[in-house]
């Protein structure tokens, strides 16, 4: 059985926060030599993961599931509006159709799958994981087993990964920066600065702005929910330092993407019921937005008054 990347990390940060980064992490030259390093980590390459090319594609059935797949995750309100509760789309976050290095890429995602998932301490499947996003990143509802949309889903997902070997994606994963105490405070101010000319002040989402790349809504009910993986502050800081402001990535550094991650998530946003229920053996990442089950129980009982 193999692992997902992804949940083997809850691991890897008790283990060795740091080490792993190293790799990726380019320290700033101080120019006097009074002020402390600015340490921060290389923004993702310019350049897309390895994947088969869309023009090789042809008219017959295979080719026309794996289109209408890519369809689907692109433009999933317009497709699919039974399924999708908030105004976000798959590639939202999954950027440019899945093929972008720490854009949470699916190049790969079907050599991967079945895997053991920590967060729900079971084994899951691709269509597991798809309709996991469906229900928290787009606050929507599960498609039905072995309906044809998961099947050209899954389709366009395990033809671009049909380069690639079999296993973990090693060292693309978001959460790829490290985990700073925010300052929500100096967020905020980062926020109106930097990210609501296309996501809105009120983190509304840019649809009305008239701006060139309008951004979805960051909070509010238009935003996905409180249980998605995106909601993780290490996750959203990681997806925000290597790839936003959408027009100028690699802008924003460890420490203010942190502080903007931090501000983001101590806005409201939809509710996910049985969330309590996640990583039910105790073992959850420690940036997570919500106490589940496992790690009060493990707290003990609140101490008695004497
Ligand atoms: C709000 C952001 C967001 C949206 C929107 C979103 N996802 Fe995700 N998704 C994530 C994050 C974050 C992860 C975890 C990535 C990781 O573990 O590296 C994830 C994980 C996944 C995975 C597992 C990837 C892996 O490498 O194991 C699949 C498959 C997936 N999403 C499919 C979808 C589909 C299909 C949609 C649209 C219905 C969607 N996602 C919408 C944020 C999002
Ligand atoms: C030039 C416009 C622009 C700016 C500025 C910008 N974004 Fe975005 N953002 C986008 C677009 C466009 C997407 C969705 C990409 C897609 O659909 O292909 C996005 C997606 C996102 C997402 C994932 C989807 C969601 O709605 O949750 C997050 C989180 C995010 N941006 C945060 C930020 C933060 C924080 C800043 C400021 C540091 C910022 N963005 C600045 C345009 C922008």
């Amino acid at each position: 059985m193999r692992q997902v990347e992804g949940q083997s990390r809850s691991a890897r940060v008790a283990r060795a926060p740091w080490a792993l980064m190293s790799a990726f992490v380019i320290v700033a030259a101080c120019s006097g030599g009074e002020k402390a390093p600015a340490t921060t980590t290389a923004a993702a390459p310019d350049t897309l993961l390895p994947a088969p090319a869309e023009s090789l594609l042809t008219q017959d059935s295979a080719s026309r599931s794996i289109q209408r797949g890519l369809a689907l995750l692109t433009a999933t309100r317009d497709s699919l509006p039974a399924f999708a509760g908030n105004e976000l789309r798959c590639t939202s976050c999954h950027l440019n159709k899945g093929r972008k290095p720490f854009g949470n890429p699916w190049v790969g995602v079907s050599n991967r799958y079945p895997a053991q998932w920590a967060r729900t301490g079971t084994t899951v499947s691709l269509e597991d994981r798809i309709n996991d996003c469906f229900r928290r990143s787009l606050n929507g509802k599960p498609l039905p087993a072995g309906s044809a949309d998961l099947r050209d889903i899954v389709a366009y997902m395990t033809w671009l990964s049909k380069d690639m070997p079999k296993g973990p994606h090693g060292g693309l994963a978001v959460d790829s920066i490290p985990l700073i105490s925010p300052d929500t405070v100096r967020g905020k101010t980062q926020f109106a600065l930097y990210c609501s000319r296309c996501h809105g002040p009120e983190g509304q989402g840019g649809k009305s702005l008239g701006v060139l790349n309008p951004g979805p809504p960051l909070w509010g009910k238009g935003s996905f929910t409180i249980g998605s993986e995106m909601s993780r502050q290490r996750i959203v800081a990681a997806f925000v330092h290597h790839h936003m402001p959408f027009d100028a990535p690699g802008f924003v550094a460890d420490s203010i993407a942190n502080d903007v991650a931090g501000f983001l998530l101590s806005r409201p946003r939809p509710d996910i019921p049985g969330k309590e229920l996640d990583w039910p053996n105790g073992d959850a990442p420690p940036d997570m937005a919500y106490k589940t089950k496992a790690q009060v129980k493990a707290a003990g009982p609140a101490r008695q008054q004497p």
